[in-house]
């Protein structure tokens, strides 16, 4: 019975269910995965709701250009390169080579090597050379690096949106280690919300993910005027 079983096999049975029906995964999304595996990269991508999610994002903001902070495998960049137009651009941050070269292949066979960059380095060096480039605006920016630069990306991510633009964070719930912050990655995480909280340029919320445990996407839209 749903009300009685284990919260946790109750909070996968759920986020299978509207997998099911959602985010459905095909050839080039498996095989992501699955090459990412068989390369030996940590199995940290976003799950395929939350991926559907940043998607629908993008495309209901008309998002025709991206950033990206953190590209593991590629899973979340093949789903951002789907939502935006042919002429439109993704640009992703990711400090290991290896993690880079496995996402360009799994972005090459899912056919969108065309609107999605990769760049390898330390995100802090990458988007300062991004601002200094006048790169920007973004439509959409999505922070999903290592925990402990968040305050700091989220200030580069201000610098480069522009009213309208989103500006995303992935994981800053984690299953509730954010109410009591036990480590610097936590106390980092809880920082980043804050400050988007109590930035008058923002409109946001924090909006909780399902996986094994509860985790959260924050959702901040860079108002108008
Ligand atoms: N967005 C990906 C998951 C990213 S996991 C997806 O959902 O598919 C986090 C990634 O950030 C890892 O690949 C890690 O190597 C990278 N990373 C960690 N610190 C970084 C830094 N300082 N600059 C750039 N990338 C970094
Ligand atoms: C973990 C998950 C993530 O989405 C991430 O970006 C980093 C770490 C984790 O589950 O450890
Ligand atoms: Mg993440």
């Amino acid at each position: 019975m749903a009300e009685t079983e284990n919260i946790g096999a109750l909070l996968a049975r759920i986020d299978n269910y509207i997998q099911e029906r959602f985010a459905p995964q095909d050839e080039a999304l498996e095989a992501a995965v699955r090459e990412s595996r068989r390369a030996g990269l940590p199995e940290i991508q976003v799950s395929p709701n939350e991926a559907k999610l940043l998607q629908l994002l993008a495309q209901m903001v008309g998002a025709r250009r991206i950033l990206e902070v953190g590209t593991l495998g590629g899973y979340s960049a093949i789903h951002f390169g789907r939502a935006l137009p042919e002429d439109g651009a993704l640009i992703s941050l990711e400090i290991g080579e290896r993690h880079a070269e496995v996402a360009r292949e799994n972005v090459e066979r899912a056919g969108l090597s065309h609107k999605v960059e990769i760049r390898v380095g330390d995100a802090r060096e990458l988007l300062a050379e991004i601002a200094a480039n006048g790169e920007g605006p973004f439509d959409l920016v999505f922070i999903d690096a290592d925990k402990e630069g968040y305050p700091e990306y989220v200030k580069w991510a201000l610098r480069l949106t522009r009213p309208g633009s989103l500006i995303l964070g992935d994981n800053t719930v984690r299953g509730g280690g954010i109410l009591d912050p036990q480590d610097a990655s936590a106390r980092a995480t809880n920082e980043f919300n804050d400050t988007i909280a109590g930035d008058p340029r923002l409109s946001a919320i924090v909006l909780p993910i399902l996986r094994e445990r509860i985790d959260g996407l924050t959702i901040a839209l860079v108002r108008e005027g």
